[in-house]
């Protein structure tokens, strides 16, 4: 096979493509047309590599003379600097030059430090993301963003750099732990109220057999969302404008992460909560109906996903928004939501994010 479906992504800097199926990740065919180099490095973490790494090395090994591996700890609080620094080190170390082609194999975590350290190895090496979690195979595979974090705050330090391809191999989510696929499916409900009504009708008729990983349901839930995905990013590589709607929730979600500790609440978790708090936002300013707002919380709810922010002063959820980096002159911007697929960027008083939060927080379930 078996590739089901390719989805183009079309940027200034870079046109790629998508590949969506099973079966991808041995077939040595999946990796035919990449840049050409002597050396091909997967990064990975131990609990991933010693799933998939061996299949992907050997599918490399028909094309590069030497794969090697480095192997990051897991998790989301090593998205930092020293552990960017175990891929230099092994870069350096195995005498890579600036063909080498590094592969990204992993959730968003793997992808996004690959991707960082891709974008600055020698000022830019080649990289391909083959994404494991549905978190990165509907979102952080694609598109560019690469980052690690800070201890103030996500995704603070990185850059924009496209990977040369993306390989989704669909089988490989017969290994998530269920609260990891919950998290992903945050990412793919967020799709719907920012550009998609019809996705999110869809979504709520099939929630209960994308849970249950039926394959049909999960191949169309991965190939719309990164039809959408590629169209935003297409449109708006670097974020200047539309693209920020692809943030939906992660305002109040990323000040979550950073409260708690990176790793508390998995992103996804916290982007779930978090388009609940927006949806509810969007309601207090008048712009969506309250009716959007519970039916958002209902779909979130039914994912497994925390829909109840956790116990934070609201002083210290506004000091970690203003860090976002939408803020303009510490003015915090959300993604606010008029109705199901129309999402916009705006500001929002102080007064009132705070009485949504407190709200939310004191709501029963
Ligand atoms: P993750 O990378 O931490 O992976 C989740 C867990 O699943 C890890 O423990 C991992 O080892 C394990 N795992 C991965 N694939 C597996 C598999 N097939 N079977 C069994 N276990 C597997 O988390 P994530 O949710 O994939 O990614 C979250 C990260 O992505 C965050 O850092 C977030 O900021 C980032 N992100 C980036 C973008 C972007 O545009 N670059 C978009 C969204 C999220
Ligand atoms: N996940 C947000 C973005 O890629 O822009």
């Amino acid at each position: 096979m078996p590739v089901a479906a390719t989805v183009a992504v079309a940027t200034p800097s870079r046109r790629y493509d998508i590949l969506i199926g099973t079966r991808l990740l041995a077939a040595a065919d999946t990796w035919r047309g990449l840049p050409r180099a002597a050396h091909a490095v997967v990064v990975s973490n131990p609990a991933v590599h010693v799933l998939y790494g061996s299949a992907l090395e050997a599918a490399l090994a028909n094309h590069y003379g030497q794969v090697s591996r480095v192997l990051l700890p897991d998790g989301e609080r090593y998205k930092d600097w020293p552990a960017l620094q175990t891929i230099f080190d092994h870069l350096l170390g195995t005498g890579c030059d600036r063909k080498t082609v590094l592969f990204a194999l992993g959730g968003g975590v793997v992808g996004d430090m690959t991707g960082f350290a891709a974008a600055t190895y020698m000022r830019g090496v080649p990289y391909v993301q083959v994404p494991t979690t549905l978190l990165a195979q509907v979102d952080s595979s694609v598109g560019g963003k690469t980052a690690i974090n800070h201890a103030l705050g996500k995704n603070m330090i990185g850059a924009f750099y496209q990977p040369e391809r993306v390989v989704v191999d669909l089988d490989t989510l017969a290994t998530l732990p269920r609260r990891e696929l919950a998290a992903g499916l945050a990412e793919v409900i967020k799709y719907g109220p920012i550009a998609d009504a019809g996705f999110l009708d869809w979504i709520e008729a099939h929630l209960e057999h994308l849970l249950a990983r039926d394959a049909a349901a999960l191949a169309h839930a991965v190939r719309r969302s990164c039809e959408i995905k590629a169209e935003v990013v297409g449109a708006d590589e670097r974020e200047s404008g539309q693209r920020a709607i692809l943030n939906f929730g992660h305002t109040f979600g990323h000040a979550i992460e950073a409260g708690l500790g990176y790793g508390a609440w998995l992103h996804g978790e916290a982007v779930g909560c978090g388009m609940v708090l927006a949806a509810r936002l969007s309601a207090a300013l008048g712009l969506a109906d309250a009716a959007f707002a519970a039916r958002l919380e209902r779909v979130v709810a039914r994912a497994g996903l925390p829909v109840r922010p956790p116990a934070m002063p609201v002083a210290r959820w506004l000091e970690l928004m203003r860090l976002d980096k939408k803020a303009e002159a510490g003015e915090i911007q959300f993604v606010l939501v008029e109705r199901p697929g129309e999402a916009f960027v705006r500001a929002a008083p102080d007064a009132l994010v705070g009485r949504v939060i407190a709200a939310a927080a004191a709501r029963t379930p």
